[in-house]
């Protein structure tokens, strides 16, 4: 079967390789039809990932067609459309116990840390399928980037009417700024690049923004929107150290700031100025499997619209081809899916 394989950073090939046996027990087949591309694709691409291995089949990103089951698994049935959840975990740490399967001790992403979803057919857990009757195949290959915005948005438990700063506005904190969106906070997006500035307020309706400059002029933006009281959640959706550092500033007394953005390095902050403000530091990763059940019912009512969101499509030959032209903000990309059919 048609199979796109990472060989070295900078090294896509077209392979053919066996497609998988029957699903095991707890197992389905799936048809992978739709693969989004996200940073972390592209980070694999440069090689610039410390934990990455090659050679690597990418795609975590997928919107499958069930073909086959195996025995035990229930509510499934060939032509079934899902969105695969692409977090393995081990199902006996602490965390799972927990429920917090995104942060699972030995979690494997699958397409990452595992063989992914860039050929024909698949076998995946059954439980890690999320069906939907009404959603399109692009649609389905959304969830899981939205999944990243959907869970900081639930970590933070912001209430209707708080103003939500989201700094960084890419394919990252775009997802944030939409559930921040649909949980009737105010918004306020900030960044560097005024082009994708402007794709927040055109295309999500985002009330407010911040060009990025000195801190000092950001605080006092800030200030002036939000009636002199500054933001009670603020966002980081950069992974800079430099904007993450600063950010710590913009929060109200008694507010949260919620690292959605990573940063692989010690990171460190005044604690009188923490204390003071009794401020809340929150981290978060990936999501849950009940973010996917609540972004799926989001999307079948229209609730949040995906249309915006994909600006880049290739047919799954010609995606090594294009691929690169993915790695530049400038060509104005949010989202690149595959076509596989
Ligand atoms: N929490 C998770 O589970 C999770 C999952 C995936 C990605 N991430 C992380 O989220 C972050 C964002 O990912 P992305 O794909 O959207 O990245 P991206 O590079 O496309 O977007 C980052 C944005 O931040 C802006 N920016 C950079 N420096 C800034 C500054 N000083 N002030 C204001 N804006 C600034 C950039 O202009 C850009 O628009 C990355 O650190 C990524 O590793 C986290
Ligand atoms: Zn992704
Ligand atoms: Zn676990």
């Amino acid at each position: 079967m048609r199979t796109i394989i990472l060989n070295e950073p900078g090294k896509f090939e077209r392979i053919e390789t066996d497609a998988p046996g029957e699903p095991n027990v707890g197992e389905a087949t799936v048809r992978v039809r739709r693969i989004g591309i996200c940073g972390t694709d592209l980070h694999a691409f440069w090689g610039n990932q410390p934990f990455f291995t090659y050679p690597r089949i990418l795609g975590h990103e997928l919107g499958v067609e069930v073909v086959a089951v195996g025995d035990g698994v229930e509510g499934l049935r060939p032509g079934d459309r899902c969105v695969v959840e692409p977090y393995l975990n081990c199902g006996v740490c602490i965390a799972c116990h927990r429920g917090k399967t995104n942060c699972c001790a030995s979690l494997k992403v699958l397409g990452v840390h595992t063989d992914g979803g860039m050929r024909e057919l698949i076998n995946v857990p059954a439980i890690k399928l999320h069906k939907s009757e009404t959603l399109s195949l692009e649609q389905l290959a959304l969830v899981e980037t939205l999944g990243i915005g959907a869970h900081a948005v639930q970590r933070s438990q912001a209430e209707k009417g708080e103003f939500a700063l989201v700094i960084g506005a890419g394919p990252i904190g775009l997802a944030v700024m939409q559930f921040a969106l649909a949980a009737g906070t105010q918004v306020i997006a900030m960044d560097v690049n005024t082009r994708r500035l402007e794709f927040c307020q055109k295309q999500m309706g985002v009330p407010m923004l911040v060009h990025a400059g000195d801190d000092e002029t950001n605080a006092n933006r800030l200030r002036e929107l939000t009636n002199g009281d500054m933001p009670t959640i603020v966002f980081d959706a950069t992974g800079h150290p430099d904007s993450m550092a600063k950010a710590f500033r913009y929060v109200a007394p008694g507010g949260k700031f919620v690292f959605v953005g990573l940063y692989q390095g010690d990171y460190t902050f005044n604690d009188p100025d923490f204390h003071r403000r009794e401020l809340t530091l929150l981290a978060t990763r990936n999501s849950t499997p009940q973010d996917f059940r609540n972004i799926i019912a989001l999307m079948e009512h229209e609730t949040i619209d995906t249309t915006p969101w994909i600006t880049h499509r290739a047919a799954f030959d010609e995606m090594p081809d294009q691929f690169p032209s993915w790695l530049n903000a400038e060509t104005g990309v949010i989202k690149a899916v595959i076509d596989c059919d």
